[in-house]
């Protein structure tokens, strides 16, 4: 390995660490290709005499490659560039936001005639009537409130309605003055990531984690600690040990995403007391726990946060349509001058036209009868799949995460998720890896699927499962 390969200049003034700064750099040297994939890194010891620095912090940098998934460290030592492809999901997107490449190639092919698309919401049992009506009063609402650029921190009536809302669902007591509007979960963690200054920090992230908000933190340049996942959710003592490098962590309590556990309450008051012991934050992303069909709620993490250590963002993506691109973020009270002071530089993203639809409908109560009718909606959909996999599988499949949400994992052992997705495909069926939500995706069990119900009908899910049974047992 030619030395000259890794000579990033460090800045000991900076803010960042220097080993963070050297991970990043040897990062973008794998993603353009400068280092390419097999090439062997130089050991510890070479490269800290070589650039003036101390072991520790290469080794520090290298454990973050090789946490990522950039760096593979060898058995009898050594640490080898991993194959970038490898950090690439192996299927077509699993999800709603196919890529561009994607998009075309899905376009072309046939829409089959039953999709297990996570992200679709039960789009016949929609109040079209209804929103059509709300939507056409925010027309004709007075012009100043409506047709221009709107409150950067999004509109007031709407965020008085939230308010009241995550109160009564969720336990969350907080002023409209914390909520902040955005666009998406995805555009509320990057507005995190700019208005808190996490560009070059560390972020704890639950591995198996939400690949939506993985990539939003790494394309701004965070790097990301993956922390195991227990059977109650985040594993706490391996967050313990990294407190001395992450700023933050991103959580999701109510609906591990995508293993589907609720994270108990005991556990909930751990990591509140890890996150006020280090000085750190949480990012509570409570993006379906609408949705809970087999137990009581348990209250939001943030409502339990008394040392305002929680960053929440709740999304109207489930509970109401993923088209209005429509989230929100309750801000902790000692961040709100700071984020304030900054977001006077920034318009709001989201249309203050939707905003006051959404205003209108949920003030007029619509809202509220909306969420209740779907959680029967979705709970009876939930129960039809998981009845007709029990049915159609016996024991020769196992649901993962079957408490709440709309979606699930579906382990067929014995086979491949390559092989399950080619069969269900030729047989009408579409069904998704889950691969992509693992930092590794080669470290996701093999004969994982992952299988959305929120936009299929009780009958198309019992003629669907039915389908799969037939094509991947060939019975
Ligand atoms: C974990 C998680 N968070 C948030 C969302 C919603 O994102 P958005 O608000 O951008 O639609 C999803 C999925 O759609 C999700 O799976």
């Amino acid at each position: 390995m030619n030395m000259i390969a890794i000579t990033p200049l460090l800045d000991k003034n900076s803010r960042s660490p220097l080993y963070l700064q050297l991970y990043h750099y040897v990062r973008k040297e794998i993603e353009t290709g400068s280092l390419s994939a097999e090439q062997s890194l130089p050991s510890i010891r070479q490269l800290a005499q070589h650039l003036g620095i101390s072991k520790n912090t290469v080794e520090a940098a290298y454990g973050q490659l090789v946490a990522e998934g950039y760096v593979a460290s060898r058995e009898r030592g050594g640490y080898r560039v991993q194959p970038l492809d490898e950090l690439i999901p192996p299927h077509p997107a699993d999800s709603h936001v196919p890529d561009a490449n994607n998009r075309a190639r899905l376009e072309k092919q046939k829409k089959p005639e039953f999709d297990f698309r996570y992200g679709d919401i039960a789009f016949d049992r929609f109040p079209h009537s209804i929103w059509r009506s709300c939507m056409t009063e925010a027309l004709s609402s007075n012009p100043l409130d409506v047709l221009g650029y709107g409150d950067p921190f999004g509109h007031l009536g709407l965020r008085e309605e939230i308010a009241r809302y995550v109160y009564q669902s969720r336990g969350v007591d907080c002023a409209a003055d914390q909520i902040y509007i955005c666009a998406g979960t995805q555009h509320a963690i990057s507005m995190l990531v700019q208005l808190l200054e996490l560009q070059t920090s560390v972020i704890a992230m639950e591995e198996p984690g939400y690949d939506g908000v993985k990539t939003v933190f790494r394309h701004l340049g965070c790097a990301l600690q993956p922390i195991g996942i227990a059977h109650d959710g985040i594993d706490v003592e391996q967050l313990q040990d990294a407190a001395g490098r992450a700023k933050a962590v991103y959580v999701t309590p109510s609906h591990q995403f995508p293993l589907g556990m609720v994270m108990p309450v005991q556990k909930r008051l751990r990591l509140l007391q890890w996150a006020a012991e280090h000085d750190r934050f949480i990012i509570e992303d409570d993006y379906d726990s609408e949705f809970r069909y087999n137990s009581a709620p348990i209250p939001a993490l943030k409502a339990l946060d008394t040392h305002d250590r929680v960053i929440y963002t709740g999304t109207f993506s489930k509970s109401f349509l993923p088209g209005v691109r429509l989230s929100y973020t309750i801000l902790p009270s000692k961040l709100l001058d700071q984020v304030r002071r900054k977001l006077g530089s920034y318009s709001q993203a989201s249309s203050p036209i939707i905003q006051q639809a959404v205003w209108i409908f949920m003030k007029q109560g619509h809202f509220a009868r909306h969420v209740r009718r779907m959680r029967r909606v979705y709970q009876i959909r939930h129960k039809t799949l998981i009845d007709a996999i029990r049915n159609q599988f016996g024991d020769r499949a196992r649901v993962i995460g079957d408490s709440s949400g709309m979606h699930l994992l579906l382990d067929v052992p014995g086979m491949g998720t390559e092989q399950l997705m080619e069969l269900a495909e030729s047989s009408g069926c579409r069904v998704y890896s889950p691969a992509k939500h693992w930092n590794e995706p080669k470290n996701c069990p093999p004969s994982y699927v992952m299988i959305g119900f929120g936009g299929l009908s009780e009958q198309q899910l019992k003629d669907g499962v039915k389908r799969l049974k037939k094509a991947w047992l060939n019975l």
